[in-house]
């Protein structure tokens, strides 16, 4: 059955990295949001959400671990399947999970599998200037990837914490530098964590294809959260660049429509969830 066809001209058709590309070149804010199952990824489809990720986030959210580090790909498999059933119109992206893309064949083979068996649509790894022909060589496979920069928390033993990245000018040069590559090297979407507004302004306006946001300013083509925080469910001490959308609204699905209905018209994120 042709569905694709039936789907291109339904009112609200799926969104695919074409879409995406224009919101980008149209101005119009893409509303992105994580979802790990598929009562939740119905909501948030019906709230309007143009992108869905199921995210290694999942570690530290559903799992209850300190960090992504654990996660594996049977993990984020196992609940995209259980988002893609109940996803219509947002696109689903999955996260590639820690060690899981360290050579061309392995994150070949992995991404494979996120799709064939996820159904996800796009995968997102985190990377810079190393990870330039891992996003080649996917990308000559016709595999739509999205580059992950900035704050990168499967490194966060290395790096020694969850910090804010790109502060100083020598490395906000080269998270620019990285961002061009890894777009060159055929990345259809950049997203940026935890990094001064002023350079995810710079990052958005350097690269034709859109650039994503958590904790990187207003200035992104489109903004993500943790569906988690969007509800206020997370337990403790929040990030500075979450809000807590529960507030003032009465179910979650109401949260998540006021998320959407912020980042489309701008409201989110303010001053007080930059860098
Ligand atoms: O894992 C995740 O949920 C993410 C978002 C924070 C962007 O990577």
């Amino acid at each position: 059955m042709y569905k694709h066809l039936q789907e291109r001209y339904a009112p609200r058709p799926p969104v695919n990295v074409a879409s995406l590309m224009r919101m980008k070149s149209e101005g119009e804010k893409i509303a992105c949001i994580t979802a790990y199952d598929a009562s939740f990824a119905t909501l948030v489809d019906d709230a309007g959400a143009d992108l869905v990720l199921v995210g290694d986030s999942l570690g530290m959210v559903i799992q209850g671990h300190d960090t992504t580090v654990p996660v594996t790909l049977n993990d984020v498999i196992y609940h995209c399947q259980a988002v893609a059933r109940g996803l219509y119109r947002p696109f689903l992206m999955a996260d590639m999970p820690f060690m899981t893309y360290a050579s061309r064949e392995q994150a070949l083979e992995n991404a494979v599998r996120l799709m064939q068996e996820g159904g996800a649509k796009i995968v997102k790894l985190e990377g810079g200037a190393g990870q330039v022909e891992i996003v080649e060589f996917l990308a000559s496979h016709d595999i739509a990837v999205c580059a992950h920069l900035g704050l990168k928390p499967q490194s966060v033993h290395k790096v020694g914490g969850f910090r804010v990245q790109g502060r100083d000018e020598a490395a906000a040069e080269q998270m620019l530098r990285d961002a061009k590559a890894l777009e060159g090297a055929g990345a259809d979407v950049v997203l940026l964590e935890c990094i001064p507004a002023k350079l995810g302004a710079e990052i958005t306006k350097a690269l034709h294809v859109p650039v994503i946001g958590i904790g990187a300013g207003p200035d992104t083509d489109g903004q993500i959260l943790v569906l988690y925080d969007v509800l206020n469910i997370t337990a403790g001490r929040k990030p500075r660049f979450s809000k807590d959308f529960m507030l003032g609204n009465a179910s979650p699905l109401e949260a998540v429509k006021a998320y959407v209905q912020a980042v489309k018209s701008r409201e989110y994120p303010g001053p007080e969830h930059c860098f």
